[in-house]
């Protein structure tokens, strides 16, 4: 199948089109490379023998992607494209509104002029704010608590109503809980621009000596060691799970919404700890006071996922820090080493 991967390049895209290439699919990525380097595509080549297209461009131009739509003849298309740093949102909403939600539309309006019915979205878990209760199921309130999440449930509910008014289009809402690893061959992985703003890619810099000191942001929750407690999952799990929807949702008309996650949770203490078992190396760290919009616990309920996409992930934490480690000795200054 010919798919437009939006955001193709970054971390989540760049492993999904290894699998959609690994599957026989021909992806095309669409990218603006604002936070994603060119390198990219010789390591998916590396790895997988064959080359993605690519097409550098914004998602909030509408003639652009109506040609790479109608050009490649793509039949489905991924959309990873945005911003996705919950910190940086609250100083520069205009920059998520823009990129997530105005990109967002601008890409359905393309897709419709050139007859594209089939898409997969880039959701978080982030959409379900600070929920009454854990394991989250896909039907509890949408209260997000930050304009990320908000830039996020605004495009849900706007593919839901697009969709109620088109009911021959097929779109998967996909709600990530937190990804991290890499590739096993150490060649792609996650390279954020500056100061990371997720745990583990700040662990895996502060274990090689990239960065003094981890902060922990609270160790008073009412969790078993204190420290706020998320679901892991493994990247390409992560991708496989887009594969799985690709498949699944693309001749079923429809919103179809899943979590994607692992169904369990991990503290702060105890993702250092497996990551100081792994890399034998003592990682520094000090509690700092809680950060304002922080919850304690978030974990998924992955039923849906079980059941309709078939789709589970199978990577453990050991080998998601494994993985991470990996790509952090291979890479130690990201694409640019
Ligand atoms: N990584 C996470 O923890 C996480 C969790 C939940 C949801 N998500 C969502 O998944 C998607 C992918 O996340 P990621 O971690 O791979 O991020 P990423 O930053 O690594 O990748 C995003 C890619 O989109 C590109 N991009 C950004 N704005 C663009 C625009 N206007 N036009 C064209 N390209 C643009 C960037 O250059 C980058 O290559 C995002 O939508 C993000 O919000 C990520």
């Amino acid at each position: 199948m010919r798919v437009l991967v939006t955001g193709g390049m970054g971390y989540i895209g760049s492993h999904t089109c290894i699998q959609l290439l690994n599957a026989g699919h021909d992806p095309i990525i669409v990218d603006n490379l604002s936070n994603s380097k060119p390198l990219v595509l010789d390591r998916i080549q590396k790895i997988t023998g064959r080359r993605p297209g690519f097409v550098l461009g914004d998602v909030c131009d509408k003639r652009f992607l109506i040609n790479v739509l109608q050009e490649h003849k793509v039949e489905s298309v991924i959309h990873f494209a945005g911003v996705k740093s919950v910190g940086e949102s609250n100083s520069l909403p205009i920059k998520y509104y823009e990129n997530n939600f105005i990109g967002s539309l601008r890409l359905i309006e393309a897709m419709q002029s050139a007859n594209v019915t089939s898409l997969v979205f880039s959701s978080s878990a982030t959409v379900y704010g600070d929920p009454a209760s854990v394991p989250i199921k896909e039907s509890f309130p949408i209260q997000p608590t930050n304009p990320y999440g908000r830039s996020k449930s605004m495009v849900e509910q706007f593919l839901q109503d697009f969709q109620h008014a088109n009911s021959d289009w097929s779109i998967t809402l996909l709600r990530y809980f937190n990804p991290i690893g890499a590739h096993d061959s150490g060649l792609v992985g996650e390279d954020p621009n500056g100061e990371p703003s997720n745990l583990v890619p700040y662990i895996a810099q502060v274990a090689f000596g990239k960065r003094y000191s981890l902060g922990i942001f609270g160790n008073d929750y009412d969790t078993p060691d204190g420290t706020g407690i998320r679901d892991y999952v493994h990247v390409v799990d992560l991708a496989d799970g887009h594969l799985a929807a690709l498949n699944k949702t693309i001749n079923t008309p429809g919103t179809h919404v899943f979590n994607l996650g692992t169904g369990r949770g991990h503290s702060v203490l105890e993702i250092l700890r497996a990551f100081e078992e792994h890399s034998k190396l003592k990682i520094p760290y000090s509690i700092k006071p809680r950060r304002q919009g922080d919850i304690a616990k978030c974990w998924a309920n992955v039923a849906d996922a079980h059941k309709i996409l078939q789709w589970k992930a199978t990577r453990s934490l050991a080998t998601m820090i494994k993985d991470t480690w990996n790509w952090q000795v291979m890479n130690p200054n990201g694409y640019d080493s």
